[in-house]
């Protein structure tokens, strides 16, 4: 089955999709994205995904290159055409093509648009065994609360990770708190039972996973501190765990090597992971 890509108008064979040399995204990363998942054939939290690509947009005053509304329908004709049931929808909008200048076009220039979609297996109430994490110095820029596809040092702290036998990386500040993983927020649960994550603020990203989560532990009465936390503390924790519309819930059960509590996945990610399944699974079908 051929698979499409989105890219600027047109739907195109994915392997053939291809924009212009001096797009902006491309030489200068003047763009921003979103990550959207779908869970058997429903968008998680679409309406709060699309408000942050507004948000990333106004923050770097790119416009809109269709209207809200068209975005909606270019991405249930892409999930339709790709059959996608379970996966993501990858988007990204940079500002356009134009004779390299790192000031902005002074010529009128359409920010480009790019939609793709990645199929991937059906997301499991079942957390697994847990991941592990290594911990690498956040040495990124001071608006990570923009979404934008300038992630270099998120790829060198994940490929660290990575070549450390770990699936994600933590950051850490120069404080030696952790401020988020190179692509999903960070959280913990303390020795009495308390949930903590980082406040938002422009040194991390406002996951949307996160957001939810913030409401299913309201609902499901859990405390929850958003406030900084150190390396140290997190390795002390009685459990720790990331999300992102990637990874959903997924427990931490290693940090630089050492064991979060015995090792094991503790009932409150397994919790958590099992109330988000079911709010992504309660989602609206596309139709
Ligand atoms: N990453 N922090 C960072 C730096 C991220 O890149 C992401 C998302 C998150 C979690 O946000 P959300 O819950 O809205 O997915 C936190 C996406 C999935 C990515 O880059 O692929």
């Amino acid at each position: 089955m051929a698979r499409y890509a989105y890219v600027n108008g047109r739907y195109v064979d994915h392997r053939e999709a291809r924009v212009h040399i001096e797009d902006r995204g491309y030489q200068l990363a003047d763009g921003v994205y979103e990550v959207v998942g779908v869970r058997d054939g429903r968008l998680i939290d679409e309406t709060l995904h699309i408000d942050r690509l507004d948000r990333s947009l106004r923050e770097l005053r790119i416009s809109w290159p269709v209207s809200r509304a068209a975005l909606g329908f270019i991405i249930r004709e892409l999930m339709r055409r790709n059959r996608l049931r379970d996966g993501l929808i990858y988007m990204q909008v940079t500002r356009g093509v134009a004779r390299r200048d790192h000031a902005f076009p002074t010529l009128p220039v359409r920010p480009a648009l790019v939609l793709t979609t990645k199929n991937t297996k059906r997301a499991d109430a079942d957390p697994g065994p847990g991941i592990a994490v290594k911990s690498h110095p956040d040495i990124r820029w001071g608006r990570c609360d923009i979404k934008t596809v300038a992630l270099l040092p998120n790829v060198l702290a994940k490929q660290a990770a990575r070549e450390n036998g770990a699936y994600e990386a933590w950051l850490i500040d120069a404080d030696g708190c952790v401020t988020e993983g190179a692509s999903t927020n960070a959280w913990i649960v303390t020795a009495d039972g308390e949930l903590v994550t980082r406040q938002t603020d422009k040194g991390i990203l406002a996951g949307i996973t996160r957001q939810t989560l913030k409401s299913l532990c309201n609902v499901l009465q859990l405390k929850l501190v958003e406030r900084p936390f150190s390396l140290g503390e997190a390795k002390l924790a009685q459990e720790a765990f990331i999300t992102s519309a990637t990874s959903f819930v997924t427990p931490v059960v290693k940090i630089d090597g050492e064991t979060v509590n015995d090792g094991r996945v503790g009932p409150v990610a397994r919790r958590l992971r099992e109330e988000y399944v079911r709010f992504a699974a309660a989602g609206e079908p596309v139709t």
